[in-house]
């Protein structure tokens, strides 16, 4: 259900999800927790985000009888992490959706200007007809996610939805300013930005937590 402030927004609020993303939070979790609980997260909002995926019939022999079932219709899903923090997000959700491709986009927020800078694109080419979710555990300005969406529609996506975990409400706007076609699905809507563009309460520095940087 779309959110009350922000049409674009989906805050996932199932209880397996909650209790992970207080454990994300704690300053006292070790890089190696950390790791787990964002696939483990990643890995449920993947679980309530496909849940529209459309389905066709398929014939299956049991031991027993031939009879239809019924399998995933359509071009497989394109897992699109933001490098770094984003990968974090990919194992999980390929233990649900294993024939997904991954795309890569490395993006980096300058520190003084908290501008995006652009590294690194690769997705697959044949990217028409599919659904691409860009993963990114922080929806911070939303300069990164904006311009990864920008970045994939300039390569022919159409169907483009971003996961975040923890997302700040100047993010969710600037993505509804710059692109209200893509739907924003996030485990927690946070109070805002401090003056150095990190979300408060937030969890801190996603990729340094991530990769033990820090
Ligand atoms: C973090 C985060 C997002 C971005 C969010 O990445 O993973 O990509 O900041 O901020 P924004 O919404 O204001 O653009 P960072 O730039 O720290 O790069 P890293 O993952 O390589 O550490
Ligand atoms: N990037 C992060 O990793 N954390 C924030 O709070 C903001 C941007």
């Amino acid at each position: 259900m779309a959110h009350p402030r922000f049409p674009n927004l989906t805050v996932l609020d199932h209880p397996l999800i909650q209790h992970k993303l207080s454990l994300l939070r704690d300053r006292r979790t070790t890089t190696r927790d950390f790791t787990g609980l964002v696939g483990e997260i990643a890995m449920l909002m993947a679980y309530e985000v496909t849940k529209d995926l459309p389905l066709e019939p398929v014939v299956v022999e049991t031991p027993l009888e031939r009879m239809t079932g019924a399998q995933v219709a359509g071009k497989k899903l394109v897992l699109v992490p933001i490098l770094r923090a984003g990968l974090g997000m990919v194992d999980g959700i390929r233990q649900l959706v294993p024939s997904a491709r991954v795309g890569h986009i490395g993006l980096y927020r300058d520190e003084a200007t908290l501008q995006p800078v652009h590294y690194y694109f690769k997705i697959p080419k044949d990217g028409e007809g599919r659904d691409f979710l860009v993963l990114d555990p922080m929806l911070a300005t939303g300069g990164s996610a904006a311009a990864a969406c920008t970045a994939l529609k300039e390569a022919g996506a159409q169907r483009v939805r971003l996961l975040s975990l923890v997302a700040a409400p100047a993010g969710v706007q600037h993505l509804l300013d710059t692109h209200p076609d893509v739907p924003v699905v996030a485990a927690a809507l946070d109070r805002e930005l401090n003056a150095h563009g990190y979300i408060l309460p937030g969890l801190g520095d996603a990729g340094d937590r991530l990769f033990g940087t820090r």
